[in-house]
């Protein structure tokens, strides 16, 4: 009978015929979680598969489905439904109460969820040029109503684009490109980026009209791999990207206003749009943690 090896707990036990992950663990007396009792509803009982992933039965489609919606890479599966054929070593992903509250899907209605995966994204930030003046010279009702006037704008050009906008940060906002379907992602993000700047022109003759004051952005574009997730409470989950690309995406942003530029873009992103933009300056820039200078590269329009 082939060895399961159970991780952090250390313990191995003989898988026997026909019986699951699970139910191997409960037999060693492993406290494993299972919220809706083997059912493959909850999805706590998930492990991540050092080891011996082809000894694995495949998904079915009740693992399936939870493994898409909560964007499962291959080697996390669900214990309840995995039976083993030969050797493996699984470490539990669920491993106190706080986890569970965290993981279980029962009782959630959220759809969204990413377990975290890496992912090549589109990053997309977008900044308004000194809008901390701008708030410290009008009314509150003002300056809220001024930002969510260009959010307005803005959100249904990223969602036209396929994007998503994952965070707001004040007056600013990150976009991602490339989470539901990967194709162009970094064109989809340069057309959306040079169309927030055009509604950003738009808005700054409103605001201008209205409050005798300017309303400029800085847009900045990256292309990397990044550790996609939900993060957040139960109640205020969202999607977020973490990693260097990120870091480097908003550097990019910031990058526009000593370069007296609206948009730029990385070199990576550069290389996939070339052909459908009309380029600008290029400029050479530090990256903190990694040596030489690195050009970005001014959009100023869009060819066709
Ligand atoms: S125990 Fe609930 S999905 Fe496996």
């Amino acid at each position: 009978m082939p060895q399961l090896n159970f991780q952090p707990d250390d313990v191995s036990v003989e898988a026997q015929a026909g019986e699951s992950l699970l139910q191997a663990a409960v037999r060693a007396g492993i406290p494993h979680s299972q919220v809706c009792g083997g059912y493959g509803r909850c999805s706590t009982c998930r492990v991540l598969v050092q080891s011996g992933l082809e000894h694995c039965s495949p998904a079915e489609e009740a693992e399936r489905a939870i493994a898409a919606r909560l964007q499962f890479a291959p080697e996390i599966r669900l214990a309840c439904l995995t039976r083993i054929g030969g050797p493996a070593t699984v470490r539990r992903l669920v491993i106190d109460e706080e986890d569970r509250a965290i993981t279980s899907l029962i009782g959630r209605e959220s759809t969204m969820g990413a377990a975290g995966l890496h992912r090549e994204v589109a990053i997309l930030f977008a900044d308004i040029r000194g809008f901390t003046a701008f708030s410290e010279q009008h009314s509150p009702y003002d300056v809220i109503h001024v930002l969510n006037r260009y959010f307005h704008m803005v959100n249904p050009i990223v969602e036209a684009h396929g994007g998503a906008i994952n965070n707001y940060m004040g007056d600013g906002f990150m976009a991602l490109f490339g989470l539901k379907d990967p194709r162009d992602l970094a064109l989809r993000a340069v057309r959306a980026g040079w169309e927030v700047l055009e509604a950003a022109r738009r808005h700054h003759v409103y605001v201008r009209n209205l409050y005798n004051s300017g309303f400029r952005i800085g847009v900045g574009v990256h292309v990397g791999t990044v550790v996609v997730g939900a993060v957040g409470a139960k109640s205020n989950q969202r999607l977020t990207a973490i990693g260097d690309a990120v870091n480097f995406a908003a550097r990019i942003e910031a990058e526009n206003k000593p370069a007296g530029t609206e948009f730029l873009v990385s070199q990576a992103c550069y290389e996939r749009v070339k052909d459908a933009v009309t380029p600008g300056k290029t400029v050479q820039v530090a990256i903190r943690g990694k040596t030489g200078l690195h050009p970005l590269y001014e959009v100023k329009g869009l060819v066709g």
